[in-house]
């Protein structure tokens, strides 16, 4: 009996009473802002604003070049898609500049290659960039989301008061809900008070939203992917045990192929995004990417962590006191782990690492060990596993999978 009850809490999960059956693993796909933000000047950057033209490109990459193939499917519009005015009848008009057809059009035209589309809204009055809000049109607005066929909507909390969160958000959810049309809800709940988590209810926001951004938007640098890192790892132990299938925390999106990110970074950000079981939306150019972005971006290996059916969050399970190297494990459907050795500090030369099956809490004295990021089958481990790690942000990743005849 007892027995029974513990293998039944073990699989309760907080369910989402938005009850439209998606993301039952993290989504993939690529979304506009990190990359081209608010950029609406099509006249003189017709190849870099936010048009029809840009959200189509992207789609045929994703479509033609692989990515859809590994599992990326969203193609998401961010903010600065509106006029700054609603229409006459009060409705919410694309500008015609940047969609001369439309976004049903672009909706259809998306569609047709197998994938999603999904767009921005906000609670507040006005979105963080200055177009109209939702508040007061909460209906109309996403009823008129659900008739252009949209499959997923972000929805910010720029121009209102965090209090009103609790009822705004989830007034939207049950909008959609009625609208009939499986919408994917992410909500930017938590992220306005993201210092104080113990002011934000998770539970609530699990019921609500399939995912929910946690904390501070991510910037085209190292820094600020160390810095979501961080967060993750000091909060993972509260957060985790809200992700699973339905729902799941969002530490923002990947900027592999950007700016900011050297190799050794890009593998980092790609293994602990799917460690953290996040949402997996690129925000870069498919147009320029080299080689090797391409090869992290669709490292299957990699993206089957991020995917993995059980859907249990990753934390971190050890940091050195002076933060220079820590340890990430993530118990995975198949009776393994994903783990992650990741080394933070900037000084000097390559060194190897101990990480004890122990400190990874795995509960094994053997392992067969397989590298993620090389494909590489290393063996049978005894105790731990021992790798060399450069500086700036590196890490390795590896699949470690129990020997259970010693037990
Ligand atoms: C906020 C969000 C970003 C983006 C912008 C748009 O900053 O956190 O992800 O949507 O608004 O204005």
């Amino acid at each position: 009996m007892i027995l029974l009850g513990l293998l039944l809490l073990g699989t309760l999960h907080i369910s989402t009473a938005l009850d439209n059956g998606l993301a039952r693993t993290p989504p993939m796909g690529w979304l506009n802002w990190e990359r081209y933000r608010c950029n609406t000047d099509c006249k003189n950057d017709p190849y870099n604003c936010i048009s029809a033209d840009l959200f189509l490109e992207m789609a045929k990459l994703m479509k033609y070049e692989g990515y859809a193939d590994v599992g990326y499917e969203y193609i998401n519009i961010d903010d600065c898609w509106m006029l700054r005015d609603r229409g006459a009848d009060g409705k919410l008009v694309s500008n015609p500049e940047l969609f001369p057809e439309g976004i049903p059009a672009l909706a259809d035209a998306i569609h047709s290659m197998g994938l999603k589309i999904g767009i921005y809204e906000d609670y507040g009055t006005k979105t963080c960039g200055g177009y109209p809000g939702t508040k007061d049109h909460i209906e109309d607005d996403v009823n008129l989301f659900a008739s252009w066929g949209i499959d997923s909507l972000k929805l910010d909390g720029c121009y209102c008061n965090a209090s009103e969160f609790s009822t705004g958000f989830p007034a939207v959810g049950a909008a959609l809900n009625a609208t009939g049309r499986p919408v994917l809800y992410s909500c930017e709940w938590p992220l306005y008070e993201y210092r104080e988590t113990d002011k934000i209810p998770y539970a609530e926001i699990a019921e609500t939203c399939n995912l929910w951004r946690n904390t501070e938007d991510v910037q085209d640098s190292w820094a600020s992917v160390e810095r979501i890192i961080e967060w993750f790892g000091d909060n993972a132990g509260n957060l985790a045990s809200y992700a699973g299938p339905g729902n799941w925390n969002d530490p923002d999106m990947l900027i592999i192929g950007d700016y900011g990110l050297s190799f050794e970074q890009s593998e980092t950000q790609m293994a602990m995004w799917a460690m953290m079981a996040a949402p997996l939306y690129m925000s870069n150019d498919l147009r320029t990417l080299r080689q090797w972005q391409k090869d992290i971006l669709m490292n299957q290996e990699v993206i089957a962590v991020d995917q993995d059916p059980m859907g249990k969050q990753g934390v971190r399970v050890y940091q050195d006191a002076k933060k220079k190297h820590e340890y990430w494990s993530r118990e995975l459907a198949d009776g393994s782990y994903a783990v992650v050795m990741y080394r933070r500090d900037s000084s000097g030369l390559p060194k190897p690492y101990t990480a004890t099956f122990k400190q990874l809490l795995i509960k094994t004295k053997t392992a067969h060990v397989r590298d993620l990021f090389t494909h590489l089958d290393l063996g049978v481990y005894t105790d731990g596993i021992t790798a060399t790690l450069p500086p700036s942000g590196s890490c390795k990743m590896f699949k470690v999978t129990p020997i259970k005849s010693q037990f």
